[in-house]
């Protein structure tokens, strides 16, 4: 079942107009929200970046926050429950071809559930390989919009060479993944890139360092260069859906010695124990 403008309908029920200007232009934002025992993660901290994204944009918001709520538990039931994907977008409706905006558009609102696979032990054991290239994306990488061909591409990269992820090199730093945010660990110390417009803020990014603060590991927010992705002893990648993965193999050399490192396996148990507290609320 999907959601589609109000409607909970079977998804090959659920038309959208071809001038929808999601689907004329990828004029539009979205979130994806992974769901544990039928419970949200983390869904104020979603809902806000949402906010943050249409403002960007300039699409008003069609729901209030506890019309977001009650949506999006509704789908989860109607879905089943258990451990899902929520993905859900906004565009801004649909308006006759122009690149101009529409004076007052009717957003289109669609959400969809997707089944939730835990990452592979065999994946978490052993690491995934990653590939560096140079960031083709625009200059506004904080705003989750639905357009994202250059991400395409650049995973593509990564794919093609049997690898996972794509890290992204802009002026000499490395911003994120083409879907995912990075940590380094160098010399004991875990670091991330500040936020701004040169990176999605992401929420898993966000708990890994409270989880920091709460756990008194050493961490920091600041930029980090090629050399430093050479130099580190841990990489990691995080979203919302790959939770947290150690990158073991970067541009076809071992990270460190090839195998994940200590501070993957601490911050690993953090965060599945935060999972199973929030199952259990
Ligand atoms: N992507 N950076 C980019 C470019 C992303 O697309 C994502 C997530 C992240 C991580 O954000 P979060 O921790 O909030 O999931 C960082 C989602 C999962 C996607 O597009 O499927």
């Amino acid at each position: 079942m999907i959601y589609l403008n109000g409607k909970f309908l079977p998804a090959e029920q659920a038309c959208v107009p071809v001038l929808d200007r999601g689907f004329i232009f990828g004029d539009g934002v979205y979130e994806m929200i992974p769901v544990y025992g039928n419970k949200l993660f983390r869904l104020d901290e979603h809902l806000r970046r949402l906010q943050n994204s249409l403002d960007a944009v300039r699409i008003p918001n069609p729901l209030s926050p506890s019309e977001w709520d009650s949506m999006l538990n509704e789908l989860i039931q109607r879905n089943g429950g258990g451990d899902l994907s929520l993905y859900f977008q906004v565009t801004r409706g649909s308006a006759l071809r122009d690149h101009a905006m529409p004076e007052n558009p009717t957003p289109t609102l669609y959400a969809m559930c997707n089944p939730l696979k835990a990452p592979a032990p065999e994946v978490l054991e052993k690491g995934v390989a990653a590939i560096t290239r140079e960031d083709i994306r625009w200059q506004r990488c904080h705003i989750k919009a639905i357009s994202l061909l250059p991400n395409i591409l650049l995973r593509q990269e990564a794919v093609d060479q049997g690898a996972a992820e794509t890290i992204l090199i802009r002026d000499g730093h490395a911003t994120e993944g083409a879907a995912s945010n990075i940590f380094v660990v160098i010399d004991g110390v875990l670091c991330t890139p500040p936020k701004g417009p040169m990176l999605l803020p992401g929420i898993t990014r966000d708990l890994i360092l409270e989880l920091a603060v709460a756990n008194d590991i050493a961490h920091c927010e600041q930029n980090i260069s090629p050399n430093d992705l050479v130099a580190a002893d841990e990489i990691w990648l995080t979203s919302s859906t790959k939770e947290i993965l150690p990158v073991t193999q970067l541009d076809n050399s071992p990270v460190a010695n090839g195998q994940p490192g200590p501070l993957f396996h601490q911050m690993t148990a953090l965060y599945q124990s935060y999972k199973q507290h929030l199952r259990a609320q």
